[in-house]
């Protein structure tokens, strides 16, 4: 824990030299239709992500914030790359280098997927910008036979398994493989607490899944949470 301590703030020394003052973009809304299946959407794809891996509560979150990095929201993200450049990018550096000092996620935690890695790299080539594609939320949202594998293992991937995998998951519970995810589907508690209706904790801790995921999820649920 120390070590991870130590490692940490390492690590936050080094990205702190970055450019912080950027100002806020606003967020643009896709829909009706536009959406681009080829682009990276910050709060559909990236948030996500950096909510689940790196707003945990001690590191970047909006309370705790690490050296000014707050990874809950745009302007934090965003701080901390160079749109267009991979290469000039702290945010990029962190999760993909080798060295224990400088990596993120520290030591411990459960590692960034490559694709994880991919989308964030993407995005950050494409611009690094604020915005959301909410066809999701409408009537194009398809929760037809959902699979464990296609549909609701990449959902929990993006959006919990940051707290909820490991060797220490959160709450003691581990979403990283089915017989986990079913195990809160058969108490109710996966889909309570991912539609924050107050019958179990709210989850994700800082955010909201999208209506089309959390009816994904519901679907599955009331399938019988098949493992498929
Ligand atoms: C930032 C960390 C974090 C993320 C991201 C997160 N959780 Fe949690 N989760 C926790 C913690 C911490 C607890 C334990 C809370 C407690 O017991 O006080 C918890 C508890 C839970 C519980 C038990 C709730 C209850 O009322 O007993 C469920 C179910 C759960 N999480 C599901 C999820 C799902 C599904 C996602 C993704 C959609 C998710 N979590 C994302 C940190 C997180």
């Amino acid at each position: 824990m120390k070590n991870n301590i130590i490692v940490l703030l390492t690590a936050m020394a080094l990205i702190s030299g970055c450019t912080k003052d950027k100002t806020p973009v606003p967020l643009t809304e896709i829909g009706g239709g536009n959406c681009d299946t080829n682009h990276i959407y910050f709060v559909n794809d990236v948030l996500p992500i950096l909510s689940s891996n790196c707003a945990k509560s001690g590191c970047h979150d909006a309370i705790t914030h690490e050296e000014g990095y707050n990874y809950s929201t745009h302007a934090g993200a965003y701080s901390s790359i160079h749109p267009g450049n991979l290469n000039d990018s702290k945010l990029y550096e962190v999760i993909t280098t080798n060295n224990g000092e400088d990596m993120m996620p520290p030591a411990g935690n459960t590692p960034l997927t490559n694709e994880q890695i991919d989308i964030i790299a993407q995005w950050i080539i494409q611009g690094g910008l604020n915005d959301e594609c909410t066809e999701g939320d409408s009537s194009t949202c398809n929760t037809s036979n959902m699979s464990f594998a296609n549909d609701i293992a990449p959902i929990i991937s993006s959006n919990c398994n940051g707290c909820h995998s490991g060797s220490s998951p959160s709450g003691g519970i581990n979403l990283s493989n089915y017989s986990g995810v079913a195990a809160v589907a058969a108490s109710g508690k996966l889909y309570n607490s991912v539609a924050q209706n107050g019958m179990a904790q709210s989850m994700p801790q800082t955010s909201k899944l999208s209506n089309c995921n959390i009816n994904k999820i519901k679907a599955w649920v009331d399938a019988g949470y098949p493992n498929n």
